[in-house]
C-alpha cells in the first residue's frame, strides 16, 4: 500500500538521486507476438526475401494490406512476390506498378494474384466496380493504400506496414494478422537474414 501525503502537503518530489534508481521505463515497440511481429530489412534484396519467403505461405481468399508512405516499397514486395509465384511455372513478367490501371492480374501456379493500388480511388463503389469484392474470395489480393477501402477491407487482412528509415534503403515491417491463419503464417516466417 502506498502512504498518502497528509491532507495539504504534497509529496515531496524525488530527489535527482532517487530518480537516478527507478528502472527506465520500457520501449513502447509492439509485443513480438505470433499476431503481430517487426520485421527489418536492410536493403532491397531482403524486402525481395522477405516477400519470396511468405509467398509459399498464401493461397486463394488471402489478403496482404500493404501500406506506407510514398516510395517505401510496397510494389517492390508486391513485385517479388508475384514474379517467385510465376516463377513456379517459369514465366518471367515485368510486373509493373498498378498505380495508374488501378489493378493488374496474374494467373500463377498457386491461383490467381490481384496487385491492386489504390491510392487514386475515389470512393467506395470504384472498390466494386474493380471486382476487388470476388478477388477477395477466389484470389490472393496485395492491396497497396487499403485504407482507400474503409471497411471494405476484410478484417482478416494480413496487415504489412512499411516504413522507412530515414533516407536509406533500410525498411521496418510492422506486420499484424487479422485472423488466427494470419498469426500462423507470420509465426512461420523466417527472421530477415535465416537461410
Ligand atoms: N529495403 C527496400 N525495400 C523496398 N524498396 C527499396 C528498399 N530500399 C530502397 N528501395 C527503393 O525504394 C523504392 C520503393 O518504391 P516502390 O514503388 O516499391 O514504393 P511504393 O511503396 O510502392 O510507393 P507508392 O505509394 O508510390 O506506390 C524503389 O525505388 C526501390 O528501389
Ligand atoms: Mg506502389
Amino acid at each position: 500500500m502506498t502512504a498518502a501525503a497528509p491532507a495539504g502537503l504534497a509529496a515531496p518530489a524525488p530527489s535527482r538521486q532517487d530518480r537516478a534508481m527507478q528502472p527506465e521505463t520500457p520501449a513502447q515497440d509492439p509485443p513480438q507476438t505470433a499476431a503481430c511481429r517487426r520485421f527489418r530489412l536492410p536493403d532491397e534484396a531482403a524486402t525481395r526475401a522477405f516477400a519470396r519467403a511468405l509467398r509459399p505461405h498464401l493461397r486463394p481468399g488471402d489478403v496482404i494490406a500493404l501500406s506506407g508512405p510514398i516510395g517505401a516499397g510496397k510494389t517492390a514486395f508486391a513485385r517479388a512476390l508475384i514474379q517467385d509465384a510465376l516463377a513456379l511455372t517459369g514465366d518471367v513478367e515485368d510486373v509493373p506498378s498498378p498505380s495508374f490501371t488501378l489493378v493488374q492480374t496474374y494467373r500463377t501456379a498457386q491461383g490467381e494474384i490481384w496487385h491492386a493500388d489504390l491510392y487514386r480511388l475515389t470512393g467506395p463503389r470504384d472498390c466494386d466496380e474493380l471486382g476487388l469484392e470476388e478477388a477477395f474470395a477466389t484470389a490472393i489480393t496485395l492491396i497497396e493504400w487499403p485504407d482507400r477501402l474503409g471497411a471494405e477491407l476484410p478484417a482478416r487482412a494480413l496487415a504489412l506496414g512499411f516504413a522507412p528509415d530515414n533516407a536509406g534503403a533500410a525498411r521496418t515491417v510492422a506486420a499484424r494478422a487479422g485472423d488466427p491463419r494470419g498469426a500462423a503464417i507470420l509465426a512461420a516466417l523466417p527472421e530477415p537474414g535465416d537461410a
